[in-house]
Parts: C-alpha cells; structure tokens; sequence
C-alpha cells in the first residue's frame, strides 16, 4: 500500500486494532511510534515489529494529557526525523444508562477519545503545515486517519458517552480536513461497527451475540484483520484525493438489517 518510509504515528497500539495497524505498517515498510497508555503492551508490540525486521520505538502515555501528544512528535522527530501520517486509535468505554451515568465515565471517555484526538492533531501541526508550505503542489503533505464508530450516528443504548465522542471525532475529521486542505494535508475517518477486541469482550458474551450479530448486514464480527487494510488504503497516495470522507468498515452495520 505504499507506505513505506512513512513515519506513522498510531495512539493506543498496544492491543486490539491499534496493534494491528501497528504491524501491518511495520510489514509494509513504515516506521511506527507506538503509543499506549499501559507500557507492557506498547513494548511487546516494538518488540513485534523489531522480530520481523521493522523499526518501531514506544512512547507510552495518555493522549489525554498535551504532553504525551508532544511527546509522540518529539520522539517520531527525534527517532525518524518527521511524522507523515497520524492515526487516532486510542479511545475507552465507560458504558452506563443515562440516569446512572457519572461525570467521571462522561469526562474518561470523552477526554481520551475527543480531547486525546485534538491534541494529537494540534501537535502534528507544525510539522504537517510546514511540510504544506513548503510544498504547496506536493499530493499530499500529511494524513490524518480518525477511529470512530457507527455509534457516531447511530447512538448506542448505554454509551451516551461514548457516542458523542465519536460523533466528535467526525466533525474534528471534517474540520481539520476543511482547515488543513489547502497544505494538502488530508483528514478521515473510518467507523468501524463490531470488532473483535478486548473493547467488545464485555458485548460478545452469550447473552447478547446473536442480538448484536444480527444487526450486521455481513452477519459476521469483524476480526482486526478485517479493518486494517481499508486505514492502509487512506494512509496511501491512493488516497490523496480523499478528505473530509468517514469510511464504513462495519459489514453493514451502518445500514442496519
Ligand atoms: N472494537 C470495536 O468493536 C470497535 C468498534 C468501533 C470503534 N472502535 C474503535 O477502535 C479503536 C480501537 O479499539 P479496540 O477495539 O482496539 O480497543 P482496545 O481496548 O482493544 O485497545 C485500545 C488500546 O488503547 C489504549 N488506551 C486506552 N486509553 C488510552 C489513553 N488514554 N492513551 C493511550 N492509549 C490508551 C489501551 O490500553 C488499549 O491498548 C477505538 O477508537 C475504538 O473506539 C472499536
């Protein structure tokens, strides 16, 4: 997918569908800094990535602090001299009804799935919006790849939180798209509906799977497999006509049954 060389920037790597990610740029040629919040896993996954002959180093923290988003560009400058492309993976549930729902699992799950996106955008920018000045006809001076959810529009019954952080990150994806066009820097988003992850363990369990699979047209939950190559394709030059677009990767769910 023609990544290679790329220093790619992926938030909450260390498992799940970040680590995929992580793995497939890795294979493919690109250099990855690996974030997460729980240490052990961020570095098993450069551990990974170094085992099949790919560069890749950790920088552990939450994007819901400014300094950890510094941080991520700083040592992507540091280790491989730029940043080229950034995917905001990282995100947390703190599912709840509405009634029951404290401002602390509101404040969680917004501060590290909205705020976290922002930051990480805000702190790529110097760098991103240079390379489009100095390179005002290049194709393209910087991709941004947003995780969000069919919840975004769909809403979800026990995650108003959650929700509206995805929600968020669709209209930060079309803002900075908005913004950033004219460097030529481009900013998506896919949506992802049901993915099998340490995230849906709780949603997979016997009560409640054939309610879910159900909903999706595919009839089948997506494995990480299934998700990553559509986030390689709009990392790709492919790509670089493509701003302001929120790609389903859900196996219908979107659309509903
Ligand atoms: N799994 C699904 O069905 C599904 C559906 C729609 C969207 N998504 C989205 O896909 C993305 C990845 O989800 P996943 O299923 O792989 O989840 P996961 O829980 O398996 O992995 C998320 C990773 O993010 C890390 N993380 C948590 N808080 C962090 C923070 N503050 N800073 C840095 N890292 C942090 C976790 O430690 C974990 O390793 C998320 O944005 C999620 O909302 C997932």
């Amino acid at each position: 997918m023609q990544v290679e060389n790329q220093v790619v920037i992926i938030t909450g790597s260390g498992r799940g569908i970040g680590r995929s990610i992580a793995l497939e740029m890795a294979q493919a040629g690109a250099k990855v800094i690996v974030n997460d919040i729980d240490e052990d896993v961020a570095f098993s996954v450069v551990e990974e990535i170094k085992q099949i002959g790919g560069e890749a180093i950790a920088v552990i923290g939450s994007v819901a602090e400014w300094n950890t988003a510094e941080q991520l560009v700083e040592m992507a400058v540091k280790e491989f001299g730029t940043v080229n492309i950034l995917i905001n993976n990282a995100a947390v549930t703190r599912p709840a009804m509405i009634d029951k729902m404290t401002e602390e699992q509101w404040d969680l799950v917004n501060d590290v799935g909205l705020k976290g996106v922002f930051y990480c955008i805000k702190a790529v920018a110097p760098i991103f919006k240079e390379r489009g000045k100095q390179n005002p006809e290049a194709l393209s001076n910087g991709k941004i790849i947003n995780i969000t959810s069919v919840a975004a529009l769909t809403g979800s019954i026990g995650q108003i939180n959650y929700s509206a952080t995805k929600a968020g990150v669709v209209g930060i994806t079309m803002s900075t798209a908005r913004e950033w066009g004219k460097y030529r820097i481009q900013s998506n988003a896919v949506a992802f509906g049901i993915v099998e992850t340490r995230m849906t363990e709780t949603i997979l369990t016997e009560k409640f799977v054939d309610i879910y699979k159900n909903k999706i047209v595919l009839n089948r939950f997506a494995k990480t497999d299934d998700v990553v190559p559509g986030i390689m394709f709009l990392s790709s030059p492919g790509a670089n006509y493509i701003t302001g677009h929120v790609l389903n990767i859900s196996g219908g769910y979107h659309i509903g049954v």
